[in-house]
């Protein structure tokens, strides 16, 4: 029988689901597991009634109002932090303070000022720590960056990334509140610079490597709107769109767009790298195909005969895909949620071997220093180097 490890997750809205399913699920796919997570207490804002009808529907032992409280529990291992941005730094400085495994969901903090700090936290206390940028773990992504891994994309030359959405478009949405504060820089940081394209700046750096420098040009379409905590129309200071150009440390060039006003758009996460031997390109909302196309073998660096190349589509099902041998047989397809699974059976097998799962807290600082360069670069005009 597997030790427990108690867990106490802040924050029961979007991730605090995603995450709760994610700790139910993993023993039943991805045993043996070194450690069984038990869900202890829920954490949140809601009321009293709704926190315990949280508690009740997704087998939670306990539930708290005050996150302070939680840490304190000397029956919690391990905090999971589902809360606004805002809410990150303070939760983790004290959860490592008082010995606690932590993961985090991204962006991990609003400045890369603050990720450090939280960064020397962990390292200081010694506790496992993630970021928790799920999307490496869909078994498209995975599977691209074994085919990197393995050479069949060869020198890389291009690197282009979009992430958009299309739900802030009416200017009769308001910002801020426990529903809109993504649209509150106090709240969330930045717009979809952080909230967005940090997930593809991780994704791009987990496969592509270091980006070393970036140019930038963000734009707020709607400048005004309502403010929910106030009452009153105040100004609207997050991006509401981003594009960047990048260098990477391995020569090639990076092209990143984002935006919220993509009429038709929901949540439009794609990439493409093109090499000399070969390229990749994956759509999140098809997200169980990979399309890769073979230019050259790796392992001769002969050149594919003509009349077989051509862009392939990967269902990637097989047994002999990431992750895909503790779900069903060939053919059948997992879905969003599963990441989240298999963040967390990585994170448990990585606290017992003793090798991190990644992204950990010093990798999630990564992203926060390019994040960081790009909104500095779109003040200025300027290029500017990731720290
Ligand atoms: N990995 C991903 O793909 C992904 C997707 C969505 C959100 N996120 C990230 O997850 C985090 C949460 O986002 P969400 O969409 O779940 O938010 P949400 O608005 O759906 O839920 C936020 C929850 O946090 C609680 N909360 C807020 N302040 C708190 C405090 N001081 N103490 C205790 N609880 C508090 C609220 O009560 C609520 O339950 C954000 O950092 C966001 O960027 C990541």
């Amino acid at each position: 029988m597997a030790t427990p490890l108690n867990v106490g997750i802040i924050g029961m809205g979007f991730m605090g689901r995603a995450h709760s399913n994610a700790y139910r699920k993993v023993g039943n796919f991805f045993s043996p597991l070194p450690r069984q997570p038990v869900l202890k207490a829920i954490c949140a804002l809601e009321p009293e009634d709704k926190l315990k009808a949280f508690a009740d529907t997704w087998g939670f032992e306990s539930y708290e109002s005050d996150w302070r409280k939680l840490i304190a529990r000397p029956d919690i291992d391990q905090i999971d932090i589902c809360t606004p941005n805002v809410t990150h730094k303070e939760i983790v400085l004290a959860a490592a303070a008082a010995g606690k495994s932590i993961i985090c969901e991204k962006p991990l903090a609003m400045t890369a000022a603050e990720a450090q700090e939280m960064v020397a936290a962990v390292e200081k206390a010694g506790v496992a720590n993630l970021v928790c940028f799920n999307y490496r773990r869909v078994p498209a992504i995975s599977l691209a960056k074994q085919l990197i891994d393995e050479g069949r994309i060869g020198r890389p030359f291009h690197y282009r990334a979009t992430y958009l959405q299309d739900w802030t478009i009416s200017a009769d949405v308001p910002q801020g509140g426990a529903a809109l504060w993504r649209l509150d820089a106090k709240t969330a940081g930045s717009g979809v610079t952080g909230d967005l394209l940090a997930h593809s700046i991780d994704t791009a750096e987990w496969l592509n490597g270091p980006i070393r420098r970036v140019v930038a040009k963000t734009e707020t379409f709607v400048r005004e709107r309502l403010h929910q905590d106030t009452g009153k129309v105040e100004p609207v200071k997050i991006d509401d769109a981003c594009m960047f150009l990048a260098v990477f440390e391995n020569g090639s060039m990076g092209t990143f767009e984002s935006t919220r006003y993509a009429r038709g758009r929901k949540n439009y996460n794609t990439f493409e790298l093109n090499g000399e031997a070969g390229s990749v390109f994956f759509d999140l909302e098809d997200p169980q195909y990979l399309d890769y196309f073979r230019y050259a073998d790796p392992a001769t660096g002969k050149k594919v005969e003509d009349h077989l190349t051509g862009w392939q589509r990967i269902h990637v099902t097989n047994f002999e895909h990431p992750y895909m041998k503790k779900w069903w047989v060939p053919g059948c397809t997992v879905g969003y949620e599963h990441t989240f699974v298999h963040t967390i059976a990585d994170y448990l097998q990585g606290m017992a071997t003793g090798q991190p799962a990644q992204p950990d807290f010093r990798s999630g600082l990564r992203t926060q220093q390019v994040c960081d360069a790009v909104l500095a670069s779109a003040q200025s005009g300027q290029w500017v180097d990731v720290a």
